[in-house]
């Protein structure tokens, strides 16, 4: 699994892609351990709508409601 080892603030920076995230990107997401990271921020580029890309990994990156299995 792709872990940022003792990271406290973890950053993603990535284009937004057919108001999305690249895949390449989702995959990355979804393979980082965040366990004891405090801070999680993404910027996206984009061409004029990204907000949607933003949900999308928040989505991914956001620790599930306790007692919830992610
Ligand atoms: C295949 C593809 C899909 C894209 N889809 C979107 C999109 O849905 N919304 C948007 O705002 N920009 C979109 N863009 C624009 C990119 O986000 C933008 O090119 C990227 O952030 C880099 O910025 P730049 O071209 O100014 O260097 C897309 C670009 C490509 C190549």
């Amino acid at each position: 699994m792709t872990s940022p080892p003792g990271a406290e603030r973890v950053g993603i920076i990535c284009p937004v892609y057919d108001a999305g995230i690249p895949v390449l990107v989702v995959e990355f997401a979804k393979r980082l351990n965040l366990t004891g990271t405090a801070y999680v921020f993404a910027v996206v580029t984009m061409g004029g709508v990204g907000v949607s890309a933003l949900h999308q990994l928040n989505g991914i990156v956001k620790p599930p409601p306790p007692g919830e299995i992610p």
